[in-house]
């Protein structure tokens, strides 16, 4: 328990509490701190939990792999792991085409795509529906490509609708480029019902699955997208640094008459390389290795159990935080990766984060542009389990209190761990009867 103080104290001490940076020492070295001046909660040894939409926290088991010392990156070794990587890779994106890493953050991955698939003049048209959408728009731009944008009320997602309206209404559109899972409003996008529309027509879907890949289904030759990209520091249990691609056949034949736009991402030789069991340039052998890992992890009791336990993850979060009063920011269409949430009226977002993280250990995700101190956003993915985000809910209800928030029912937890228990009994992706719920 913590001491009790009056307000007035609580802000004296604020004051004196350590920056980020000590308080890594009061954890790793506690003698250095005199802990005596604090509330004990502050200053417990706490483990601390990195609950944002990547990057995660990693299993042992890949940390290990990854602190194993170097080997070629041309040499025969190494092209053994990358040939046992390509082979999950493929169940893990579900297609047929080749998987290719590149050395760059999930970012590098968006440009390869925009540069190999597009030339300057043509016409694509970007699902806007928050940040990262926003940044496909701004890649083509550097690509110097024409743009028309579907500008979609963050929280919300598009619908396919609205996609085959913008085609029909435009037979120079050339790409739909959108996010599987908008991670900056925690949204989850029709993505396969929009793929029914494009492979009718000349139309590349190319789709950003950085929050989603290895955290809700996307086979990517049943669903017919023409590109699917993710990064490894979300779904994947890596750090970051490491991004990975796959075009369909369709998109393969205009990759090889497009001239690449840049000289580092060149998908053609990338794929030629590959089938060496190389990468064009200097791999990053490590992360390589560590997927191999990550990815026997994901595949050992199939696809299915990642999915269903990233399901129970989200119901679990998603009962805690309305038990707990607050409003989902996205009510339906929701990722299976993160999870956002309105903050109250007056409820300084910022500081519940500091608080969150300084007095508990858990570390979360603000808002983005307009919303930084309106939302929190609790990622539940990577090496994330149901007791790490009962500890986020539990931080966060605190961080809340303490900020002149309110809190709801207080068994939020009990209806969080029901939530979970209900949807890991039932299939993933179906909507969890209320009543069951709270009996
Ligand atoms: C959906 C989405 N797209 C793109 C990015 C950018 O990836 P990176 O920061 O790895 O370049 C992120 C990162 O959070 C993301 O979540």
């Amino acid at each position: 328990m913590g001491n009790v103080l009056p307000n007035n104290s609580r802000e004296q001490q604020r004051k004196k509490q350590p920056s980020e940076l000590q308080f890594y020492f009061v954890i790793t070295k506690s003698y250095t701190y005199d802990i005596t001046d604090y509330d004990t909660e502050t200053f417990m040894l706490n483990k601390m939990r990195l609950l944002t939409p990547g990057p995660t926290p990693l299993p042992e088991r890949v940390r290990l792999v990854l602190a194993r010392d170097m080997i070629h990156h041309r040499k025969k070794a190494f092209t053994a792991i990358m040939r046992e990587v390509q082979q999950k890779l493929q169940k893990l994106f579900g297609t047929a085409q080749p998987v290719l890493p590149l050395s760059a953050s999930g970012t590098g991955a968006m440009t390869a795509a925009v540069h190999g698939l597009f030339t300057p003049g043509e016409k694509i048209l970007v699902v806007e529906a928050g940040k990262f959408g926003q940044r496909w728009r701004d890649i083509a731009i550097t690509r110097g490509l024409e743009t028309v944008s579907l500008e979609v009320p963050w929280g919300q997602a598009v619908n396919a609708e609205q996609i085959e309206a913008a085609l029909s209404a435009d037979a120079r559109i050339k790409g739909v480029l959108l996010q599987l899972s908008e991670t900056s409003t925690g949204v989850l996008h029709p993505v396969q019902e929009i793929g029914r529309i494009t492979r009718e027509r000349d139309v590349l879907l190319v789709v950003d699955g950085i929050s989603g890949v290895g955290l809700s289904p996307c086979p990517m030759d049943d669903w017919g997208l023409d590109c699917l990209l993710t990064g490894s520091q979300k779904g994947l249990m890596l750090p970051p640094g490491l991004s990975l691609l796959a075009l369909s056949a369709r998109a393969w034949n205009k990759a090889t008459q497009t001239p690449s736009g840049c000289f580092y991402f060149n998908l053609p030789k990338e794929r030629a390389n590959l089938e060496k069991g190389q990468t064009l340039f200097t791999s990053p052998v490590n992360l390589l290795m560590g997927l191999n890992e990550s990815l026997d992890m994901l595949l050992e009791n199939g696809l299915e159990a990642v999915y269903a336990k990233q399901w129970a993850l989200t119901m679990l979060t998603r009962a805690g935080l309305t038990a707990l009063g607050l409003e989902l920011f996205a009510p339906d269409h929701f990722a299976w990766g993160i999870t956002s949430v309105h903050l109250p009226d007056g409820v300084d977002g910022v500081e519940v984060l500091r608080i969150a993280q300084q007095q508990y250990g858990v570390c979360m995700a603000g808002g983005q542009d307009h919303l930084k101190g309106r939302i929190v956003r609790i990622g539940h993915m990577g090496w994330v389990d149901w007791s790490d985000i009962l500890a986020g809910l539990y931080a966060l209800d605190r961080a809340l209190l303490i900020n002149g928030g309110y809190s709801g029912a207080r068994d939020y937890l009990e209806q969080a761990m029901a939530a979970y228990r209900i949807a890991l009994l039932g299939k993933p992706g179906e909507a969890l009867p209320e009543a069951l719920i709270r009996s």
